[in-house]
């Protein structure tokens, strides 16, 4: 679902360009960080500092020019696998976003959740999570998701699971199954599906995010690395969306 844009819309200063169309869930797959830091012989930490950043220069500008929704892939199931110290590094990251951000978040009217298979992450984690979630749970500005050890496949095996064991608890019958009672088993139970996924650094994939839910995405791929996207940047991809004809497998 997509809204016309009725008056101009501002990122900075520039106009996001009349009668688009904003969509209402945009998705981002924030990569490059590695490739960033490596271009500046810099350790791949210094390239994840800046793209958090970056992650919060565009939970701004995606306020700024009306999103209801935005979520990113913040760690991939997959990602458990790269080096002890980056995931170390991953982690205190996000540590720090939980608890430096969050006044800000709250202040800017943005709600926070988190989706994603929790049991692998650290105790303490979890509490600033669920600390952030309670804090900025009332906010309706822009609904901030962000996919933490999270994988597209597992989270749909997790809903087939929920719902199998319902239908042998006797209180669910398999003739229910159906897409709508499949979708509300996914992490995003209460989130509309995304209209725009971007990903950034030149990669051409989905990389096992939100397959479900993606289905009717239009897909915009940019060649920025992620710690230099800028509110520009979501401006021009917004902008391709609006260009987009979409059709829902319908004759056009
Ligand atoms: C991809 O870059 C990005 C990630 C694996 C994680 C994204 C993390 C951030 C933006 C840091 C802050 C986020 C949170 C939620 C605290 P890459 O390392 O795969 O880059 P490469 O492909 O160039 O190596």
């Amino acid at each position: 679902m997509s809204q016309p844009i009725s008056t101009a819309v501002k990122i900075g200063t520039a106009e996001a360009p009349d009668g688009g169309a904003i969509p209402r869930h945009v998705a981002i797959i924030m990569d490059g960080n590695g490739r960033w830091a490596k271009a500046r012989s810099l350790p791949r930490a210094a390239g994840h500092r800046e793209g958090a950043e970056a992650l919060r220069r565009i939970v701004r500008a995606a306020a700024e020019f009306g999103v209801d929704y935005l979520t990113v892939f913040g760690f991939s199931s997959e990602n458990w696998k790269r080096p002890a110290e980056e995931v170390t590094d991953l982690m205190g990251l996000l540590r720090l976003y939980l608890r430096k951000e969050i006044a800000e978040i709250d202040r800017e009217g943005v709600r926070l959740r988190v989706i994603g298979d929790r049991d692998r992450l650290s105790d303490d984690i979890i509490k600033l999570i669920e600390d952030a979630e309670q804090r900025t749970g009332a906010n309706t500005r822009l609904n901030l998701t962000v996919a933490l050890s999270y994988g597209g496949r597992a989270e749909i095996v997790r809903a087939a699971q929920r719902l199998a064991k319902a239908v042998r608890a006797g209180s669910l019958d398999p003739e229910d199954i159906n897409e709508d009672s499949f979708h509300r088993h996914l992490f995003t139970a209460d989130i509309p599906d995304p209209d725009l996924v971007i990903r950034t650094s030149g990669e051409k994939r989905i990389s096992n995010f939100l397959l479900w839910q993606s289905a009717y995405a239009e897909y915009v791929f940019m060649d920025k690395l992620w710690p230099d996207f800028a509110g520009e940047d979501l401006k021009s991809a917004i902008a391709e969306f609006g260009g987009r004809k979409r059709r829902y497998g319908a004759a056009g």
